[in-house]
């Protein structure tokens, strides 16, 4: 697998797929590039930072990134991860300062690269990807693949009939990402919402080692608000860069609806099919991402 770069909104489940690519040593993380989402920029990018320190890896470079979607304001969600984004969550503090622009870090390293040599993890509103298209297209252009959560196709959202989280926050965004012409496969809530931690798994997680002790420890803190299950979504990317083979992908024409219910995926009669998880083997996929959360880093 190429390296990888993780841009995302950290966030409970953000912050347990970032455990995993950490823990599993299935990743060359180059680094982490955050974005406002789940809560503002300054969270997100102290939150990247202390997960890093968790595991003793400031070595791996974090950049901030947008602090607000391209054309909208934002949508709040602290009342699902807290006002600290982790749920109250107990970790250190970052060991190392963030780099300041996560579009230029970003160009750089896609410019330092061979071309289509870096993939991109993306866990949240794809804002960065957009400003890095705008501003250099030809250093977006190397990317080699993106896998990105966002969407719902079966699925009712959860922001809007239709629209899930990440695209809402930025359909802007999301538009001029799926209109570039990369290499892009979407990670919807159709497979996430069936990857859920219960009890039992999140016990199994807090008698493991560090990674797996935090990872439960956020996942309860998603339990909060008394449900017994919650969907695991943002991990789900990071099992689809290791085992594309849980999932069932399909090749759907679709666009981001502007309007109406913004962010919702539409079929457009043109354009090249971009490739959409539809089906997953959930529980193969939860075990894998508890086997890497449980992995003792040699
Ligand atoms: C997505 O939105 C955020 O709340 C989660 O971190 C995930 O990336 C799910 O809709
Ligand atoms: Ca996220």
């Amino acid at each position: 697998m190429n390296p990888v770069v993780i841009d995302t909104d950290p966030g409970l489940d953000d912050a347990v797929a970032i455990l995993f690519a950490l823990a599993s040593g299935r990743f060359d993380i180059l680094g982490i590039t955050t974005v406002a989402g789940n809560l503002g920029i300054d969270v997100t990018t102290r939150n990247a930072g202390r997960l890093l320190a968790l595991l003793g890896r400031p070595d791996i470079p974090v950049a901030a990134g947008a602090t607000a979607p391209l054309d909208r304001p934002g949508i709040d969600e602290a009342a699902i991860h807290g006002d600290d984004g982790l749920g109250g969550t107990r970790l250190p503090e970052p060991r190392q300062r963030a780099l300041p622009d996560a579009v230029t870090w970003l160009e750089e390293t896609l410019v330092a690269h061979p071309a289509g040599g870096v993939d991109i993890l993306a866990l949240g509103p794809l804002t960065n990807i957009a400003a890095l298209i705008r501003r250099s297209p030809e250093a977006a252009r190397r990317i080699g693949r993106i896998i990105a959560m966002g969407g719902a196709v079966t699925e009712r959202g959860n922001v809007g009939p239709r629209s899930e989280f990440n695209f809402a926050y930025d359909p802007e965004a999301a538009e001029i990402v799926f209109a570039f012409g990369l290499d892009l496969t979407i990670v919807p809530l159709d497979v996430t919402r069936k990857v859920r931690a219960d009890a039992a798994y999140l016990e199994r997680l807090r008698a493991g080692p560090i990674a797996a002790r935090a990872a439960g420890d956020l996942i309860a803190a998603y339990f909060q608000d008394g449900r017994q299950s919650r969907p695991l979504h943002d991990p789900c990317v990071m099992l689809y860069a290791v085992a594309p083979e849980l999932f069932g992908i399909d090749k759907l024409a679709i666009g981001i609806d502007l309007a109406d219910d913004p962010g919702a995926l539409e079929e457009v009669g043109s354009g090249a099919p971009l490739k959409v998880a539809l089906a997953i083997d959930a529980e193969a996929a939860k075990d894998l991402l508890a086997t890497g959360l449980l992995n003792e880093p040699a």
